[in-house]
């Protein structure tokens, strides 16, 4: 059984509460606020990471399923990324002259991914769907996107969730649709007849896998209605395939965007295209200085050797569906409704029996915490972001850690102290 390690978060507990003085919201990263995890009971800063581990500013180390929400595809400082970034480094970050990587990254990107046969670069995942959807609506000259998911944090894709900030009248450019549902596309694309521009989604994500025909019919639909279709890969992108979900699931989108994975955790994202629709993007306003950033374009070309000179994503399936089995296991011996479920590569959990929502947030913060102090990061509903370097003693350990913490989940919840342990973890 997996040994109880960790169990004080000191200095984290001490910085953050710094931090929530001068940092608004605390962090950076909405998905990464510590009040998402289990507060006071979960590691909050990192010191360093390698390979498949990480280690907090308290001295902890864990095996990591976070991975920086989806960058490190391939394990932290792996050798030859660090290395490109460092040559590169030698050379300078960024001129005024370009950068013949951006050539390089290009022609590798256009052999990798089906649609691509221009790109542009960007920085993150929200710059290039802003970016795609400004080539889509330029090249259609028409205005309404029909989007189902999370896009990045710009404007137009939050502006029916609004939360603060975003003028009211955006709302009418993006509608949501169902995914897996085409009469709802086809009702929508009735009711905005030939005002929708192009239908964005992710291929597939956690807990969304399509059904059989299902993107091929979408991709037959919003062609026959003069709609381009763009595919979010930020997260599937160099995870599901080489290619991405486009490659996995052989149907490819007019327009693709990509980001997290792309340089094994430099910020570098790109908006690819057929020439024909590319093409636009040469006169649209859609420029960034740090474009051609040269530090993440080395990383962009050393993670995709690595890539082609290695079976890495036969290895991120392959490893993603041993641990899901392995927690599947250890939550039937533990008689837990724990499931975990979804595509290997971006597998999650979920409880299946919780009386209500409360209940929900109890057991994740139980099962997180838990986790945690056995030496295992993970994220509640969110994917277990495998790598190149988790080995199956990495999650052999895991499974471990997670048996034990589940056994002591249900030891709780029968004696109804849930609660109470909950509230009992954060104080160690
Ligand atoms: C599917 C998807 N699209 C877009 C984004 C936004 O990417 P970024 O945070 O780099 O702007 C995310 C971020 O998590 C994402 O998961």
């Amino acid at each position: 059984m997996a040994q109880k390690t960790v169990v004080r978060f000191t200095e984290s507990l001490e910085l953050f509460a710094r931090a929530e003085e001068a940092i608004a919201g605390g962090s950076q990263t909405s998905s990464k606020r510590p009040g998402g995890y289990a507060y006071g009971a979960y590691p909050i800063y990192a010191s360093r990471a390698n390979g498949s581990r990480i280690w907090d500013i308290d001295g902890n180390e864990y095996i990591d399923y976070v991975n920086g929400l989806g960058p490190i595809v391939l394990g932290y400082s792996y050798p030859e990324v660090d290395a490109a970034i460092a040559e590169q480094l030698s050379k300078g970050i960024i001129y005024g002259l370009l950068s013949p990587l951006e050539v390089e990254v290009a022609d590798s990107l256009i052999a990798a991914v089906p649609a691509a046969e221009m790109v542009r670069f960007l920085k993150g995942g929200a710059e290039a769907n802003n970016a795609a959807a400004r080539i889509a609506r330029a090249h259609t000259k028409r205005e309404i996107i029909l989007n189902n998911g999370y896009r990045g944090w710009s404007d137009g894709w939050n502006a029916s969730r609004n939360d603060g900030g975003i003028p009211v009248a955006l709302e009418s450019y993006v509608k949501q649709f169902r995914y897996n549902d085409l009469n709802h596309l086809e009702d929508l694309f009735h009711t905005y007849d030939g005002k929708i521009a192009a239908v964005i989604l992710d291929a597939a994500s956690l807990g969304k896998e399509p059904e059989p025909g299902y993107l091929q019919d979408l991709n037959d639909l919003a062609h026959r209605k003069g709609a381009l279709v763009i595919y979010d890969e930020i997260v599937t992108g160099f995870r599901l395939a080489m290619g991405g979900a486009q490659e996995f699931f052989g149907v490819t989108p007019d327009l693709a965007t990509f980001a997290k994975a792309t340089a094994n955790g430099m910020p570098l994202a790109a908006v690819v295209g057929s020439k024909e629709v590319m093409r636009t993007a040469a006169d649209c306003m859609i420029s960034i200085t740090y474009g051609g950033e040269a530090l993440s374009l080395a990383a962009a070309v050393a993670t995709m050797k690595v890539m082609r000179a290695h079976n890495v994503h036969a290895h991120l399936h392959s490893i993603g569906e041993l641990l899901k089995d392995g927690i599947n296991g250890a939550a039937r011996r533990a008689g837990v409704a724990l499931e975990a479920y979804g595509l290997a590569p971006l597998s999650g959990e979920r409880f299946l029996d919780a009386v209500d929502a409360e209940e929900d947030a109890l057991m994740w913060h139980f099962l997180l915490a838990g986790c945690a102090q056995r030496g295992v990061l993970m994220r509640r509903g969110g994917c277990n972001f495998v790598t190149y370097s988790h080995s199956e003693d990495d999650v052999a350990e895991t499974v471990a850690a997670i048996e034990d913490a589940l056994h002591d989940l249900r030891r709780a919840r029968e004696g109804g102290n849930l609660a109470l342990t909950v509230s009992e973890l954060a104080t160690g």
